[in-house]
């Protein structure tokens, strides 16, 4: 029987904050088969649905969007904190669960002839993804949807999102 991806996350309470429980996929990503099946079950998700671009916010994001990138057939789309794109960006604020931070693209990562697909390993509150929509909306580029790996349901992101889109919605835990 397939390992289930979700019984490798190890939780820490109080982590980084009091009152966090913070949710360590690293054993995910160091076991083959656990990280071929997120990236599998978010790509099969989204297949056929014409994806040119994923776009995934630094650092986790990084991790999971590119392969699901590469099984898509689409190009990857980095969006860095602050300062590290040396070219023309837009850029995002947002709110974390733990704080606040900036996200951006080059100016020329997208196009309007782009079907975008935002991956992250987690959605919290929704504000990072609330970030990404704004960026791939300033580009003029076209949302598919969102996918994750996990979803902390009980911080209700989906609301958060749908005050900016009605682009799909996708976890996969
Ligand atoms: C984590 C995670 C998501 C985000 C989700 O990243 O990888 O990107 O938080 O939280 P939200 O839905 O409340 O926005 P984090 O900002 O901790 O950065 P990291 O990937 O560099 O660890
Ligand atoms: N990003 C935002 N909230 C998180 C949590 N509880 N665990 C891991 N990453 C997170």
């Amino acid at each position: 029987m397939a390992v289930d991806p979700a019984s490798l996350i190890i939780d820490l309470p109080d982590y980084p904050v009091p009152g966090v429980v913070f949710k360590d996929i690293t054993p995910v990503l160091a076991d083959a088969e656990a990280l071929a099946a997120v990236v599998d079950g978010i790509a099969g998700r989204f297949a056929g649905r014409g994806v040119t671009k994923v776009i995934g916010a630094e650092a986790r994001g990084f991790i999971v969007g590119a392969p699901v990138a590469v099984a898509l057939g689409a190009g990857f789309v980095p969006a860095r904190k602050p300062g590290k794109l040396p070219r023309d960006t837009y850029a995002a604020t947002y709110e974390l669960e733990y704080g606040s931070d900036a996200l951006e693209i080059h100016r020329d990562a997208l196009t309007p002839d782009d079907v975008v697909l935002i991956v992250d390993d987690l959605v919290a509150t929704g504000g990072t993804v609330r970030a990404l929509v704004k960026l791939v909306e300033d580009t003029g580029a076209q949302l598919a949807g969102m996918g994750f790996f996990l979803e902390l349901a009980f911080l209700n992101p989906r609301a958060a999102i749908a005050e900016v889109t009605d682009a799909e919605v996708f976890s996969l835990h």
